[in-house]
């Protein structure tokens, strides 16, 4: 359900077009007869349906200079062939599209191996329609397990997060009555760690979820310090709590780049991960996955065995029908890059990050609080040198180029610090990398004039 309210002051019919005109070119020459949120009496031609609507998103910023966005904005012209192809196919039809089934239980299997399942053949998962849904799933998972454990409805049952969390676990708290434990941010502490998470705690809570990377500034939580205190808690004699990864853009990431880093099912503690297909795993948007480290992660009355159009099929999920294609994507992917692949365009990412965060780092005017060396994702505020203009009118002149590079304020007890972030995905190239500092020298350099001028319009001001 799009939440959308009334009807738009464009809905007024403009009526009427020039004869001549709409002979020499059908689409240019009609004038929008019909209404805009209410279906029109009458059919428009499909041509002149298309240029329309295709001239009114014009107006959205392009895609690739989107330095807010972490979902992918490029794909290879096989795979959108592919995506074509299929664009048709339900993926809960699994009885009727069974490769498209199949190609959905390689990835699972994939991940599985990839995320180190202590025996890849017992973990399970499904693919979602991104991480939110894929969360929900999980948490679902983590409060039955609870449940099942204290069995008595008088508690009241908590989650155990950073104040980093991405929207999703707020809203799964809200939707299933959990209490959530939000461990605020501290002075340079902008995400969970291993003391305050334990410290947040107790017989209730049904688990801990830890972020591979923080949406806030790419940074890793510090998954095996926080499993390694919880172990200790539990040894002491205290709950024994799982830990959840959301692992929505990193699951893709440390594969690949970070070896050495223990963030996944080698952590006994690690019940569930989930990622976002349509981050770093570089299929357009929607697709996430969520897999279980073996069956007890995962309880059996969840599983839903619907009979359904001729065949018996095991699902979990809160939605039913959603697109085939981007699975199908999904594996293209996969099968397509292999790990050197994979790690080649990870890395590329990377570097870009910190190439760029370099630059800005060497500008009096800016202080770094990530450098991208984590996720391909920093973030960075102004220094005390900057008085006249703020991030928010540096985002605003920078759009003035077409870049969307985010402005915005942390949360809880950070706010206080305002931040720009760039995010650097697989198409971000050094070429547009070094196109956005050029630009950004430029704003700046027109903020510090405006503010030395006094021309700007207050500290938020820009000039146009
Ligand atoms: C850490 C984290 N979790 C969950 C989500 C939600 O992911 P999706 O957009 O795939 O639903 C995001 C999105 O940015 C995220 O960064």
């Amino acid at each position: 359900m799009a939440l959308h309210r009334g009807s738009s002051k464009n809905d007024a019919t403009t009526g009427g077009s020039n004869p001549l005109i709409t002979e020499a070119n059908p689409a240019l020459g009609q004038r929008l007869t019909s209404p805009k949120s209410r279906l029109a009496q009458d059919p428009v031609p499909a041509d002149v349906a298309y240029q329309l609507i295709r001239d009114e998103l014009l107006l959205d910023g392009s895609a690739r200079l989107n330095l807010a966005t972490f979902v992918t904005t490029g794909m290879e012209p096989q795979a959108r062939q592919l995506m074509a192809d299929c664009i048709d196919k339900n993926m809960i039809d699994k009885d009727e599209y069974p490769q498209t089934a199949e190609l959905e239980r390689r990835c699972v299997a994939m991940l599985a191996d990839l995320w180190h399942a202590p025996s890849p053949d017992q973990a399970t998962g499904c693919s979602t329609t991104g991480s939110s849904e894929a969360c929900m799933l999980a948490g679902i998972a983590l409060h039955r397990r609870w449940a099942a454990r204290v069995n008595d409805r008088t508690r009241r049952p908590n989650l155990v997060m950073g104040a980093n969390v991405q929207v999703c676990w707020e809203k799964f708290c809200r939707y299933w009555d959990v209490e959530p434990r939000i461990v605020p941010m501290s002075g340079e502490r902008f995400h969970l760690d291993a003391e305050q998470a334990v410290a947040h705690c107790d017989e209730d809570t049904i688990g801990v979820v830890t972020i591979l990377g923080s949406t806030f500034d790419g940074s890793y939580e510090p998954i095996a310090d926080i499993s390694a205190a919880l172990d200790e808690l539990a040894s002491r004699g205290g709950p024994d709590v799982p830990i959840h990864v959301d692992g929505a853009s990193g699951a893709m990431i440390a594969p690949f780049l970070d070896h050495d880093l223990l963030w996944d099912f080698r952590l006994p503690r690690v019940a569930s991960i989930n990622t976002s297909g349509h981050k770093y795993g570089l299929v357009y948007p929607g697709v996430g996955w969520v897999l279980w480290r073996d069956a007890d992660a995962l309880p059996q009355e969840l599983i839903f065995n619907v009979n359904y159009l001729g065949g018996n099929m095991p699902t979990f999920a809160l939605n039913f029908s959603r697109p085939g294609a981007q699975v199908v994507a999904q594996y293209y992917i996969f099968f397509r890059l292999g790990h050197s692949g994979f790690r080649a365009v990870q890395q590329a990412a990377r570097d870009v990050a910190m190439f760029l965060s370099g630059q800005i780092e060497a500008m009096p005017e800016f202080r770094l609080l990530s450098r991208g060396d984590e996720l391909p994702v920093f973030a960075f505020t102004t220094t005390e040198h900057v008085t006249g203009w703020d991030v928010f009118a540096l985002s605003r002149a920078l759009r003035e180029r077409g870049w969307q590079v985010p402005a915005y304020t942390f949360p809880a007890d950070r706010q206080d610090l305002s931040v720009l972030r760039i995010v650097c995905r697989n198409g971000f190239s050094h070429d547009l990398a070094d196109l956005l500092l050029a630009d950004l020298r430029v704003a700046v350099d027109l903020l510090n004039d405006d503010s030395r001028t006094g021309t700007a319009t207050g500290p938020s001001g820009f000039r146009h």
